[in-house]
């Protein structure tokens, strides 16, 4: 069986539903602190999963899932990701993430489970020396979620060498776009993300969408990210797994399209497909904002054989038609 931590949230989800597909059988553990019990209703009716309630900060938890069930191979997204968040409360990122994962390679190890799957982040880069960005440029996090993920990334490479625990780290880039079905989706509260953010205000709430900053060095001078669609996303997870299990080794794969897109860009395409105008505003910038961050991917093509299918036009509709079933749910229960 394969256990995913954090499979109650937005890209856990979109995976239990690959690897659903996929007919592998799962066990999904998430402490619904950002997650949502409504997330592993809809991921039962769609296929046969386990859920286990629990935190990896309570090493007896995730002790009790490895006594319960004969896992081979763990996908691990638990984690917290807030950016701003992270710096202002550090020790929340390094208690949940950094040392919330310890607790689960200890577990792992103990039970002789010796795979993993790892959600990590362009974060771990820093501020980018070059662009496109690729595996092997530098890791300087500026942020302390970065510096957790990072951090994770150094305790799996010491267990490998120590304990034969091998691990296919994820580095992704922006994740965007929904479930085609809307079954799951990106339910974050509160949402800091730029493609919900904007998709809000559509919504006559009075909300204006505010544009951080204006002033960057890029050709419109809003910064520039990579929006890798969260489907495209959930199949590099299963490739990498089944990667891992034919090959048995380590290795560290980027996840992105390769493609740049300004602030004002993805504006204008959520504009194009809603067909409608959105009430926006330029504000200051937001701090600690990289102006241009986009991924080298070649590895993951080449040797995962990985291919992002849908393109920010994709991302957008899907997330529009979900935000949509969020707003019913939202005003259901007023
Ligand atoms: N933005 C706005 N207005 C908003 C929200 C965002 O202008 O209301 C801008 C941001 O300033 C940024 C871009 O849109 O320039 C993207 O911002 P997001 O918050 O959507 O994403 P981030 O690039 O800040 O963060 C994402 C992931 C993190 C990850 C990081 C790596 O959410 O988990 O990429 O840099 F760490």
């Amino acid at each position: 069986m394969i256990l995913v931590t954090g499979g109650a949230g937005y890209i856990g989800s979109h995976t239990v539903i690959n690897l659903l597909d996929a007919g592998y059988d799962i066990v999904v553990f998430d402490n619904l602190e950002t997650g949502h019990i409504e997330t592993i209703e809809t991921l039962k009716q769609i296929g046969n999963i386990k859920f286990l309630k629990g935190d990896l900060r309570n090493i007896d938890d995730i002790n009790k899932v490895f006594e319960t069930y004969d896992i081979d191979v763990v996908v691990h997204f638990a984690a917290f990701s807030l950016v701003g968040e992270s710096v202002v409360n550090p020790l929340k990122y390094y208690r949940n993430n950094t040392f919330g994962t310890l607790n689960l390679l200890e577990s792992m190890i103990n039970h002789d489970v010796k795979k993993i799957v790892f959600s990590s982040t362009c974060a771990t880069y820093g501020e980018p020396e070059y662009t496109p960005i690729d595996e092997k440029h530098p890791q300087n996090p500026i942020n302390a979620y970065g510096a957790s993920k990072l951090m994770i990334e150094r305790m799996m490479k010491d267990f490998d060498a120590a304990y034969g625990l091998k691990s296919i780290k994820l580095r992704y880039f922006n994740v965007a776009g929904c479930d085609k079905l809307s079954r799951v989706g990106e339910w974050h509260d509160p949402e800091t993300h730029l493609i919900p953010n904007i998709l809000k205000s559509t919504f006559g709430t009075g909300q204006t969408f505010k544009i951080f900053g204006d002033d960057y060095d890029t050709p419109d001078g809003t910064c520039i990210r990579d929006y890798v669609n969260v489907e495209d996303l959930a199949q590099a997870h299963r490739l990498a797994l089944e990667y891992l299990n034919r090959e048995n080794k380590s290795d560290v794969f980027n996840l992105g399209t390769e493609k740049g897109d300004s602030v004002k860009t993805v504006f204008n395409v959520c504009e194009q497909v809603l067909n409608k105008k959105i009430p926006v505003e330029v504000v200051e910038r937001r701090p600690g904002d990289p102006a241009k961050l986009y991924a080298d991917a070649g590895k993951a093509k080449s040797i995962l054989k990985w291919q992002p299918e849908r393109n920010i036009e994709n991302s957008i509709s899907s997330a529009y038609k979900w935000e949509c079933r969020l707003q019913s749910k939202e005003n259901a229960h007023v």
